[in-house]
């Protein structure tokens, strides 16, 4: 069970003055139950890559498969296949619509053709996964909330219709740190329970270290890296820096300690296995 990009390459407007190739043999694989960042500068592809991964653009060359479907086609299996994705886009809030919340959530569900019944359990249970009061909220409009909040109606529409793989384009993008780590503390307990296969789209390398078991770096429409984020932080500075990528801060503050004759070990990804390094380097017991 995965998506999977075959060699996928994809031109804007080609064949016209303004022609411009955002995606150039790219390939990788995603199985359900992988949490994947995809890093990259801005107009380095990953959205453009992103909408690829659930049918809303095809390749000019190459496929993407999901669960072995090729989702160009137009039966009945691509159609299923597509709908297996689900899509939180930038900015998701700027997508919301309905009058109230409840029909905001319900549009995706009540496309799959549920039933009255099964809209209202997906609408509730979507809602409490982020964390949205159903009695408090359902009935009110969505433009009535905080960005944070927005974002989470957005994202609730999307879990709602039970994806098994979940593109998240910089989902944290713009707001505050509390409503960052809410966003992500649902997002995890989401992947956790349903296993589904994540990736996310991010500039920040913290959330990418912290969150991702995997990076797929890329620039200029082309695939870079692909592979652990440890190895990744560890053995391939060198192109992260000639791509002008950076790493996260505890990396950083680890080097500078070791310039500094500490013999911190490892490569720690987060603040917290940073004070790990640093208690064991120096021979600290943790309390
Ligand atoms: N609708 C479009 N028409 C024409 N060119 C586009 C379109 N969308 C994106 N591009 C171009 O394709 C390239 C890749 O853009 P894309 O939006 O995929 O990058 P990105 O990595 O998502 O950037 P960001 O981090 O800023 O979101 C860029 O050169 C961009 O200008
Ligand atoms: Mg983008």
């Amino acid at each position: 069970m995965s998506i999977e990009v075959d060699h996928i390459s994809y031109t804007y407007m080609a064949h016209t003055s303004l022609e411009n190739k955002a995606l150039e043999d790219v390939s990788f694989r995603v199985d359900k139950g992988e949490f994947v960042a995809l890093i990259g500068h801005t107009g380095s592809g990953k959205s453009t890559l992103a909408e690829h991964l659930n049918g809303l653009l095809h390749p000019d060359e190459g496929c993407v498969r999901v669960d072995g479907v090729d989702l160009k086609g137009k039966d009945r299996a691509a159609k299923e296949a597509r709908g297996k994705v689900g899509m939180v886009f930038q900015y998701p809030e700027h997508q919301l619509f309905a009058e109230t919340i409840y029909e905001d959530i319900a549009f995706g569900p009540r496309n799959q053709g549920k039933s009255p019944e099964e809209v209202d359990a997906a609408v509730r249970s979507a809602m409490a996964f982020v964390d949205l009061d159903y009695d408090v909220f359902a009935s009110r409009s969505p433009f009535q909330l905080s960005g944070g909040q927005m974002r989470r109606v957005a994202i609730a529409g999307v879990v709602a219709m039970e994806p098994d793989y979940l593109i998240m384009d910089e989902p944290s993008a713009g707001l505050d740190p509390v409503s960052r780590d809410n966003i992500f503390s649902q997002l995890m307990k989401i992947f956790h329970k349903r296993q589904m296969g994540v990736i996310l789209i991010t500039h920040s390398m913290e959330e990418a270290a912290q969150y991702a078991d995997r990076l797929l770096v890329m620039s200029g429409g082309k695939l870079h890296l692909d592979g652990p984020a440890r190895d990744i932080f560890t053995h391939d500075r060198e192109t992260l820096e000639k791509l002008s990528m950076d790493v996260p801060e505890s990396v950083k503050l680890a080097d500078e300690l070791r310039q500094q004759g500490l013999s911190l070990k490892g490569t720690p990804l987060t603040e917290a296995e940073l004070i790990r390094a640093i208690e064991r380097a120096k021979g600290w017991k943790a309390c």
